[in-house]
């Protein structure tokens, strides 16, 4: 998406067509990557797996995010994705008559995070403050490049998929989610310093995928897709090199000045519970009042609850209250004890 916003802007027909040739080579590993999918599980089942990458990825990013404002804007995001993967999870079992422990594996617990009716704040609460691209750690500039792609991708899944479903309460729940994940995409693309210059910008997404496929390489114990990010790695390399070329033309300035002196350590997918359990217990009554967090609901905030559900339960909730009807229970896969949360324990 960047590259092609980049070509639509770029008057140089010599760099508009480096830029088709490297869009053409990661749209071979686009679909590369995506039909790594088997095709034999749901578009439910796919969303739970989204839900659970969306947790794992932006809690590790919290984890090792040094900047505190952004690591914040992490923890925060990272409580509504955790429970988005709970709603799912119910719907799963609503709809489908099978048990999102299937899915996340053990590596996740399903429970109840942020309220999803809570998450529909006024936009102008969803802007960040960005980084300062001079200051800030190479890091934390491949952190929010991360998690924003993530976030688009997930929005751009939900939007494709939710109008498929025919259950009424199914379309719905994918309305109002994808609405949030419109929420997250401004959330999380706020934290990029705008001050970039465009080839700047070209020079970390390139750069960035060169981390990520690096990382999945290191921790792929499948010997055939290990392959595989190895390959992609290669291609970024490439890619990488073109983008410095283009900046140091374009720019006049060297990409070494804004690019980190060595490759971070391996960004890896690992349980994140305990980490999740402290968020759940300390963050879980957060909102955002402009650029910032609070803990009490403000009256902008206030003013949007009530336009939106104008004093109807949302579908994330009735998807819950269905589900008690049906089983007499929610579903939660909670196995390291009860809800930190007092206020979300089942009894
Ligand atoms: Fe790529
Ligand atoms: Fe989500
Ligand atoms: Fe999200
Ligand atoms: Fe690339």
């Amino acid at each position: 998406m960047f590259s092609h916003h980049l070509a639509r802007r770029c008057p140089d027909m010599e760099v508009k067509r480096a830029l088709a040739q490297i869009r053409y080579i990661e749209a071979q590993q686009q679909r590369v990557v995506n039909w790594l999918l088997p095709g034999v599980s749901s578009v439910l089942e796919t969303t739970i797996a989204y839900e659970q990458v969306a947790v794992d990825l932006t809690a590790w990013v919290a984890r090792m995010e040094p900047d505190p404002y952004l690591r914040q804007a992490y923890q925060f995001g990272v409580l509504e994705d955790f429970d988005h993967l709970y709603r799912y999870a119910n719907l799963f079992e609503m709809i489908e008559h099978r048990k999102a422990e299937s899915i996340v594996d053990g590596l996740d617990e399903v429970m109840p995070g942020r309220p999803t009716r809570l998450h529909h704040r006024d936009p102008v609460d969803n802007v960040r403050e960005p980084y300062r691209r001079e200051h800030t750690d190479p890091l934390s500039k491949l952190h929010a490049l991360t998690i924003m792609s993530a976030e688009q991708q997930t929005m751009n899944f939900y939007m494709n998929t939710g109008p498929t479903y025919m259950e009424p309460i199914a379309r719905q729940l994918y309305q109002e989610i994808a609405l949030v994940e419109e929420e997250h995409v401004t959330h999380y693309e706020s934290l990029v310093d705008p001050g970039e210059s465009w080839w700047e910008r070209l020079v970390n997404h390139e750069y960035n995928e060169c981390y990520l496929y690096h990382s999945f390489m290191e921790q792929e114990s499948d010997v055939r897709v290990k392959a595989i990010w190895e390959l992609h790695l290669n291609m970024e390399l490439e890619h990488l090199r073109v983008a410095c070329d283009l900046m140091r033309a374009h720019d006049g300035r060297d990409p070494a000045s804004i690019l980190a002196p060595r490759l971070p350590a391996a960004l890896t997918f690992e349980p994140n519970k305990a980490y999740l359990r402290e968020l759940l217990a300390t963050q879980i009554d957060l909102t955002t009042l402009g650029a910032g967090y609070v803990r009490e609901a403000h009256e902008r905030f206030v003013a949007m609850q009530e336009n939106i559900h104008g004093g109807e339960a949302p579908p994330s909730d009735r998807v819950m209250a269905q589900h008690q009807e049906m089983f007499g229970r929610d579903y939660r896969v909670e196995t390291e004890g009860e809800h930190p949360g007092p206020a979300k324990r089942t009894h």
